[in-house]
């Protein structure tokens, strides 16, 4: 029997909570290690379950991998394995960012194909068509990507969609490679920067990152080094989120504010009174019911798609009818049938969702699809009257660090209940 949590409602949430290093960055500076041989140290790393995934992904290659609280220590061995297959790579999306450090480095890779959150098809074209701008042959062949060149060589490549993941492969790929490769309609989000960050600490160079222009002058050698995490924008947002939602009043450090510009303007436009703190981090404070606001998703510095599940939540308990468009993720709406057993006035056409506004959500059994979904079901929860029992909590522990004990150290009253999670609630 799966773990579930008891989310009591009626919660205001107060107080100070602090974010660390972010999910969607840790797992690609964890792959980034197998670019150079010898120890690479990653520092403020979040203690969620993807992280030891991740780490047995790289010893399916050959590494030795230590988690030491928040260090994460990855040994690269001169003879690593091209070929990535363990059982973890089912379970996580990022798993196929090794894919670009092994053609890389190695020249060759086979890869398994990831899985991940269900939110659409994630198909791995713009991956492949990247690599074979640079001169590999790429196929899938038994499951998995079959990847292999002679040499790499820099090129001009155009990104159909600024997909996070073929951006971080093909640069993981081209820091190697034989001259100067751009990549145009990359992906900006803050998370490229910080990868891009630590494999210039490694010797590569790169500049344009955070921009949709990409540039990579390869070189022959990269050296292993320590690298300290960003915050996690997401895991800050959904504070903010959460505040708002329970007419709260609380102060999130650990996380940049100007990652989240866009988020906390709509926060603003719900009545709430947003403070940032240069770099440090932000204040939300919600002294009324919010107001209605319309959200559309977009990749970076657009609203982020991870955070729609809670853009419907606030709407669901917001004053008015709010729109919700989806441009990132066909199937990302799921979401919103378990929202509906709470009592939301939700209904989606295509990649529209129209949400009207109630007093007040009632409680119910539900079930978490994904990650963002399963948080964004407690935070429902914690405005419906009544215990929520929210299931497959799983999903949110592959995210979340400490989260039911962050949400209840703010005045929740949230139980783990069933088998002890990873840090016991
Ligand atoms: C990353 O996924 C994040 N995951 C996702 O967060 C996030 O939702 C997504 O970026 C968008 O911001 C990780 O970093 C581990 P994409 P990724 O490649 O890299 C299509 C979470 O909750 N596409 O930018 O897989 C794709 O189908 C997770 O933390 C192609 O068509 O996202 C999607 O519609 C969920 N072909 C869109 O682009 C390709 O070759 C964006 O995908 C690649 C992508």
């Amino acid at each position: 029997m799966s773990e579930h949590f008891d989310v009591h409602g009626g919660a205001r949430l107060t107080g100070e909570v602090e974010v660390v290093g972010a999910k969607n960055s840790v797992l690609k500076l964890m792959a980034a290690a197998l670019l150079a041989e010898g120890t690479t140290t990653i520092t403020n790393c979040p203690r969620i379950l993807d992280v030891p995934l991740m780490a047995d992904v790289l010893r399916s290659v050959g590494c030795h991998v230590e988690i030491d609280d928040d260090v994460v220590r990855i040994t690269t061995p001169a003879e690593l394995s091209h070929e990535a297959s363990s059982g973890a790579m089912s379970k996580l999306r990022a798993s196929v960012c090794v894919l670009g450090p092994l053609v890389g480095k190695l020249k060759k890779a086979v890869v398994a194909l990831p899985g991940g959150d269900a939110i659409g098809s994630r198909p791995l074209d713009m991956h492949q068509n990247g690599l074979r701008k640079l001169g590999a042959t790429s196929a899938i062949e038994h499951g998995c990507v079959v990847a292999q060149a002679e040499g790499l060589h820099g090129a001009q490549i155009w990104l159909d969609f600024p997909s996070v993941g073929a951006t971080e492969n093909i640069l993981m790929a081209a820091v190697l490679a034989e001259g100067t490769t751009v990549i145009d309609n990359a992906a900006r989000e803050p998370e490229i920067a910080d990868i891009a960050a630590m494999l210039g600490e490694m010797g590569a160079k790169i500049s344009g990152a955070g921009t949709s222009t990409l540039t990579v002058e390869g070189v022959a050698e990269l050296k292993p080094t320590e690298h300290r995490v960003i915050g996690d924008r997401i895991v800050g947002a959904t504070w903010a989120f959460a505040a708002a939602m329970t007419r709260g009043d609380v102060t999130v450090t650990g996380v940049d504010p100007h990652h989240l510009e866009l988020v906390l303007e709509k926060l603003r436009l719900a009545g709430a009174e947003v403070t940032t703190y240069d770099g440090k981090g932000f204040r939300v404070r919600q002294p009324e019911r919010p107001q209605s606001v319309d959200f559309v998703t977009l990749p970076y510095p657009g609203f982020a798609t991870d955070l729609q599940p809670f853009a419907v939540a606030l709407s669901s308990v917001s004053d008015g009818t709010s729109m919700i468009t989806e441009n990132v993720y066909e199937a990302r709406f799921r979401f919103i049938e378990e929202m509906v057993r709470l009592g939301a006035d939700a209904r989606t056409d295509g990649h529209h969702a129209v949400v009207r506004g109630v007093e007040q959500l009632s409680s119910a059994p539900v079930w978490a699809s994904d990650i963002r979904a399963g948080a964004g079901l407690v935070l429902a929860g914690l405005c419906a009257d009544g215990i929520t029992e929210v299931w497959d909590v799983f999903h949110i522990d592959r995210g979340y660090p400490h989260f039911v004990e962050n949400l209840n150290r703010l005045g929740a009253r949230i139980d783990r209940v069933g088998t002890s999670g990873p840090e016991g609630g």
